[in-house]
């Protein structure tokens, strides 16, 4: 099969080999050709070496893929060859609370990921894809959409009415926007680009700021909501931790889901404590509620936004899209020929 391995850290590290095809599946896993695949800005901390300098190398690179099942193990009973399924982050989160173990089985590092022709999962590591999903559109949910559900449904638990705040328009921060307007809430949008909240306020942001403009982005947020400040706020930029809490109401929650403008933020500890404000990490999700947000995906006819499909011999153009920054949603890899819905 064809695959694409981590050698050496960097995008030259990166390079398409020829590799056996994986052996018949054990008992309880299941064999996957692989029809699409998307890229995490996770995925391309990984080929830098940034996210584990310490990631034994080659590696299979990516977490999320969507595909075909070929083949199933002697005692796998949820799937038949021929069904299409999509792979969850951790292979071992089922259900209840996070463990420190389950981060041992994560695709992508430390496990062998989804950029191959074919994948062995668990049979309880993959789920059916919703039926009103594409392949495409399927391998974007087992991070992105399902960190974003985590954060507005399971964790914030959105409700109609409330104010929702995020952040630029990557795969989390577009999950997030859907699924809080399908919850009745209302959206503020931040982004550096003007054409880009243009395009947020068409899929239904009823807001948005330019934060290269509006440097202290939460005193318009309180502004848009009356003094009030937001409900919850979907924080994936890290480093501007402080913000995020000056922008959300008293007894408000931030969800800290990233990093990308820094590992390390200074807040201002008063503000937090008289604000009353819950700071809640989220790291992905599990099985239960990833099941729960594809019945969500399928009763509300919710489709994932794709910023461009890139053939597979160009993973390297995929990655170098996501680190501009310049997109507006998920890019994904088309592995197989198959991309239609059921
Ligand atoms: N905790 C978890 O479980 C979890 C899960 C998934 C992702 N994450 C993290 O969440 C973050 C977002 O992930 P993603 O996959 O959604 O990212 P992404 O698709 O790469 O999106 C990034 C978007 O954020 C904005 N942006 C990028 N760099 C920026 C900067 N320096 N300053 C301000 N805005 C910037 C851009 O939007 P505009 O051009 O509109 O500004 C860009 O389109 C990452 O740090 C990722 O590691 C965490």
């Amino acid at each position: 099969m064809k695959a694409v391995r981590i050698h050496t850290f960097g995008l030259d590290g990166l390079a398409m080999v020829d590799l056996a095809d994986p052996k018949e599946p054990k008992d309880k896993e299941i064999l996957v050709r692989l029809q699409a695949v998307s890229l995490n800005y996770r995925d391309w901390l990984m080929v830098k070496g940034l996210y584990n300098p310490d990631q034994a190398l080659p590696l299979i690179p990516c977490s999320d893929g969507a595909g075909e099942v070929v083949a199933v193990g002697k005692a796998v009973q949820s799937f038949r060859p021929g069904d299409r399924v999509v792979g969850t982050f951790f292979q071992d989160w089922l259900a209840g609370p996070f463990e420190k173990k389950y981060a041992q089985s994560v695709l992508g590092g430390p496990l062998d990921g989804t950029l191959a022709e074919y994948i062995i999962l668990k049979e309880e590591g993959a789920l059916p894809v919703p039926k009103n999903l594409s392949f495409e559109e399927a391998a974007t949910l087992p991070c992105a959409a399902l960190t974003a559900w985590n954060g507005i449904v399971e964790e914030a638990t959105v409700s109609p009415g409330q104010t929702v705040v995020v952040q630029g328009s990557g795969g989390v921060s577009l999950f997030s926007m859907q699924f809080a307007l399908a919850c009745g809430a209302q959206v503020i949008f931040l982004s550096r680009s003007e054409e880009k909240i243009e395009k947020a306020k068409r899929l239904g942001a009823k807001e948005g700021i330019n934060i290269t403009k509006e440097k202290n982005w939460h005193r318009k947020v309180r502004e848009l909501t009356e003094g009030r400040g937001a409900d919850v706020l979907i924080d994936v930029l890290g480093g501007n931790l402080e913000e995020s809490i000056k922008a959300v109401k008293h007894g408000g929650m931030v969800c800290s889901i990233g990093i990308l403008v820094g590992l390390k933020a200074e807040i201002d500890v008063v503000s937090l404590l008289m604000r009353q404000a819950k700071i809640h990490g989220i790291y992905v999700g599990n099985r239960l509620m990833f099941e729960a947000m594809n019945r969500a995906i399928t009763t509300l006819g919710i489709k994932p936004l794709i910023d461009t499909v890139f053939p597979f011999s160009q993973y390297k153009e995929a990655f170098l899209r996501l680190e501009s920054g310049k997109h507006f949603g998920k890019i994904v890899l088309r592995l197989g020929g198959k991309s239609g819905v059921l």
